[in-house]
């Protein structure tokens, strides 16, 4: 938001009294020198070896003298007080400095007598704690600033407006109808389950005077909570941390761009930028210890949440071993000769998911290309999986949901026989008794980091951006812990199933599964699975 955060920001009251001192006692010395008369000796003598300058650290601390009222801490902090993208989260660990940076963004425009605020929280209790902080630090910063208990709000003394509130319920959108702000901050996102306040919100975002202003939106939260998965597709998977992108829809995640009939018609609406939090990143906490401590002894997955600032973990979730920094590589251009197939989960009503596996020489499977559709049929989807894969040499096989060669009633084929017929083939999956189980332990298998080659044994290029949101989401079944709630989103999760459950290795055009002696018994000799 700032050209320079700290010039903003770092205000200096005065020097410290120690330093005044300092200053006069100079001053004297000077006057007594200048009183007193040069003597013959004086200007005789040989010239004195010179000693060229040196800075000379100054006795006191800089900061401290100067009484910075508030400086950002180096790294996230920084970086979300100068970000510049219309809509910004800054989420992770607890304790990194979120909310007080929160509170510090609205100082870089309280001095325009234009500026108009609003900063909420979900619950007037929690609004109190952030109404305390602001009142121990904006008179310092803005000195002649007011607050008004009544109004719940700050008003500088040129003239800019701060209304600091709570939304809880979606019905107290309307306190804020007719209202205007250019800049509006939600601490705790995740605590709004869904995202219809913050897009309420945005509408309420615009200012006769957002060329001089700009408009900005600005978050901050803890993961985990309430409204974990809404933020997490909306700020942290359309985009690695730290880059900015152009806002997606977080249903479609398709780019939202203008509608018809606009001057701007098909371009970009915004763009939105995810800031990763540590709790050490924050000194005044980091330091004293206790509070790591604290965090350390709570159990996995709210530890993983609270102080790794880990948004693949959410409570009761199936695949908690899932790691973006283990388990997502960078894409790569998949050679030839590697062998290649996918699989396929369909549903023309709900979501199609399908899935492009490699096996690198030594055995690691990797999904290196999804697909994520709605609404299409069997034959468009034939045809859109045989474009896709057109350039990727020798596709192996592909399976399929063995449901798909049922004939549903009607005398002509089947849809799997529709895709075969149109020259994208296919295999059953297996749906036998315990498959869904014994994928599920497969995936788990694979995802482990395997010892001896010191990586996982199945990894997802970067571009698979729904599954790699999906798989970690996906929570256990609570009447049946050893699988997955099939409730929840998971066609891609199946296709993975699926695809793994084939057995997969590198030399697979080689493996004949009627030869294999020890190891697995294949229990359909045809297909290997
Ligand atoms: N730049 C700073 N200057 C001075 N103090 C700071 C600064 N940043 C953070 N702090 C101190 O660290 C404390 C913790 O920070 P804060 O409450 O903002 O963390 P948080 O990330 O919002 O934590 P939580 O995740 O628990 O909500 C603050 O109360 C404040 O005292
Ligand atoms: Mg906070």
């Amino acid at each position: 938001m700032s050209k320079n955060v700290e010039k903003h920001l770092s205000l200096n009251a005065s020097l410290p009294s120690g330093s005044k001192k300092r200053l006069q006692k100079s001053k004297n010395s000077k006057h007594k020198e200048s009183e007193h008369t040069q003597t013959l000796a004086e200007i005789e003598a040989p010239p004195v070896e010179t000693i060229p300058a040196q800075v000379v650290e100054p006795e006191y601390d800089v900061d401290e003298a100067q009484e910075v009222v508030f400086k950002p801490n180096e790294g996230p902090q920084t970086s979300f007080l100068s970000s510049s993208e219309r809509e910004v989260l800054y989420g992770g660990a607890a304790g990194g400095g979120k909310s007080y940076a929160m509170l510090a963004d609205p100082l870089h425009g309280l001095n325009d007598p234009h500026f108009s605020g609003l900063l909420v929280r979900h619950t007037t209790e929690e609004l109190r704690e952030l109404i305390q902080k602001s009142q121990e630090l904006y008179p310092r910063a803005i000195p002649g600033i007011k607050w008004s208990e009544r109004k719940s709000q700050w008003t500088s003394p040129k003239g800019g407006r701060l209304w600091m509130s709570y939304l809880d319920k979606d019905t107290d959108v309307t306190r804020y109808q007719g209202q205007a702000f250019n800049w509006i901050g939600f601490d705790e996102l995740t605590q709004w389950p869904t995202p219809y306040a913050w897009d309420y919100m945005r509408s309420r975002l615009r200012s006769a005077h957002s060329r001089d202003l700009g408009l900005y939106m600005r978050a901050t939260t803890n993961p985990g909570g309430a409204g974990h998965s809404w933020v997490k597709k909306m700020f942290i998977d359309p985009a690695p941390s730290d880059k900015s992108f152009w806002a997606t829809d977080i249903e479609s995640s398709k780019t939202i761009v203008y509608p018809k009939g606009h001057s701007k018609e098909g371009q970009p609406l915004f763009k939105r930028r995810f800031i990763p939090a540590s709790l050490f990143d924050n000194p005044y906490l980091a330091e004293e210890g206790d509070y790591e401590a604290m965090l350390l002894s709570l159990p996995e997955h709210q530890r993983k949440q609270l102080l790794e600032g880990n948004w693949d973990i959410n409570e009761g979730a199936a695949f908690t071993e899932f790691d973006r920094s283990i388990h997502v590589i960078d894409s790569f251009e998949v050679p030839d000769n590697w062998a290649k197939f996918r699989a396929c989960d369909y549903g023309y009503g709900s979501y199609t998911g399908v899935l492009w596996f490699t096996v690198s020489p030594d055995e690691q499977l990797i999904v290196y290309r999804e697909m994520y559709v709605s609404k299409v049929t069997a034959s468009d989807l034939a045809d859109m999986i045989l474009e896709a894969e057109a350039k990727d040499g020798g596709m192996k096989y592909g399976v399929l949901d063995s449901s798909l060669w049922h004939n549903r009633g009607d005398t002509g084929p089947s849809l799997a026989e529709q895709m075969n017929m149109k020259g994208c083939r296919w295999r059953p999956s297996d749906r036998s008794r315990g498959s869904r189980i014994a994928g599920k332990n497969e995936i788990h298998r694979r995802l482990k980091v395997d010892d001896f080659l010191e990586k996982p044994m199945l990894v997802f290029m970067d571009n698979c951006r729904n599954t790699i949101s999906q798989i970690p989401s996906i929570p256990l079944d609570k009447k049946n812990p050893e699988d997955v709630d099939t409730k929840a989103e998971d066609h891609l999760y199946d296709a993975l199933r699926y695809g793994i459950m084939t057995r997969p290795r590198s030399s697979v055009w080689d493996y004949n599964p009627a030869k294999q002696r020890s190891g697995f018994q294949a229990s359909d000799s045809t297909f290997g699975y």
